[in-house]
């Protein structure tokens, strides 16, 4: 570690990339030498390995996070005419999936402090035509599954979970994933669990949905080249599966390095900023991303990037105000909440392998913007 910190990377693959070459290659080589390159053995070994880890009973991987989220929807029999309530407070492709498969995503507020969506504001969107919530754990925190399966019970909803950055996290003994009627995550190389490469995989405990979208992924076919449906090509090659493989076994100590850089910058930023993330008290933060609320954030924002250190907006504009959104008549104001951390959500460099001098080097920065 040099003397002077010249710049703080927001996210660094290089040094995991370097631990893992030696064993991935090898799996690629096998790989390659028995040609078995499409749902192949590591493919399904890794579908096994991941159920297994989730607590759900099955999983199938798809090419990614938004394919995840599309083809549950489908599989579940949600369509046009049908409502989805979601978060506006999330990347596009959580709403972006239900209009992929015809339907109305409707937008509830986020809870304070948290970053997930709110129940009681579900509780206000539910209509007649309400088939679903798919609910967002957004940075790696867990949303409040047990209240929101009281709702979904209550009002025969389907629960379709977005853990695309929440690989790990749990509410008590329950991992993310498990909880819903199907769980979604992302292996986008800036993910908790990335592959280098895109790639996806949604899990469940339904066995009959498990062979529709076995179909689904692969053209809708019941048998090679007999097809009973529309489905589509989406599905996680083996070269990725062998590297998920094998940071999968790493995983947990990936996410308890991840919450000490956390708590790292907790300690020396609660009393600076406006706010600081939270764990979920009973359960795992996996905290994909280490995203703060800040007085004055964009210059704040424009301090660190002078100062080389890599930030994000995580996310500049809810969903609900999108353009593309704009015929569902949504208005500034309609969810406070969401706007508002909009305005001033700031997301600083969280990786497993953060040198500690690098977190007190950003935490340094922000003390002396405040002074
Ligand atoms: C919350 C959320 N949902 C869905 C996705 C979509 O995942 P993918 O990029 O693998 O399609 C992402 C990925 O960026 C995400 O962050």
């Amino acid at each position: 570690m040099p003397d002077v910190i010249e710049k703080v990377p927001y996210l660094d693959l290089t040094k995991e990339f370097s631990e893992l070459e030696k064993e991935w290659f090898q799996l690629v080589r096998t790989t390659g030498a028995q040609g078995s390159f499409i749902l192949g053995p590591n493919v399904k070994a890794f579908e096994t390995e991941v159920a297994n880890y989730i607590g759900s009973k099955y999983a199938v991987s798809v090419a990614n996070g938004t394919d995840a989220l599309m083809l549950s929807l489908r599989g579940l029999g949600i369509g046009p005419g049908d409502e989805v309530i979601t978060s506006p407070y999330t990347f596009f492709a959580t709403s972006e999936s239900i209009n992929m498969v015809g339907a109305t995503p409707v937008f509830a507020d986020i809870l304070p402090g948290t970053f997930v969506i709110d129940p009681e504001s579900i509780r206000q969107k539910i209509s007649k035509k309400t088939k679903a919530i798919m609910p967002v754990h957004l940075f790696g925190y867990p949303a409040n599954m047990a209240e929101l399966k009281k709702i979904a019970n209550e009002n025969n909803l389907k629960i379709i979970e977005d853990c695309a950055q929440a690989f790990g996290a749990s509410n008590g003994k329950h991992r993310v994933g498990s909880q819903g009627d199907t769980g979604c995550f992302s292996f986008y190389p800036t993910k908790v669990l990335g592959c280098y490469g895109d790639g996806g995989i949604i899990t469940t405990s339904n066995k009959e949905l498990v062979e529709h979208l076995h179909k689904l992924r692969n053209h809708g076919a019941v048998k090679p080249f007999v097809h009973d449906e529309i489905g589509t090509n989406s599905r996680l090659d083996e070269v990725q599966a062998a590297l998920l493989r094998i940071k999968l076994k790493r995983i947990d100590q990936a996410i308890n390095n991840r919450n000490k850089v956390a708590a790292n910058y907790s300690k020396q930023l609660q009393d600076v900023l406006t706010a600081v993330p939270v764990g979920p008290g009973n359960g795992i933060h996996a905290y994909n991303l280490y995203t703060v609320r800040a007085e004055n954030r964009d210059a704040l924002r424009q301090h660190l990037t002078d100062n080389n250190v890599g930030t994000s907006l995580c996310y500049p504009q809810p969903l609900h105000l999108q353009p593309v959104y704009s015929e569902l008549g949504y208005q500034t104001g309609d969810l406070p909440v969401s706007e508002a951390t909009c305005d001033d959500a700031l997301s600083l460099p969280v990786y497993p392998d953060m040198p500690k001098q690098y977190v007190n080097h950003v935490c340094n920065l922000i003390i002396d913007f405040y002074k």
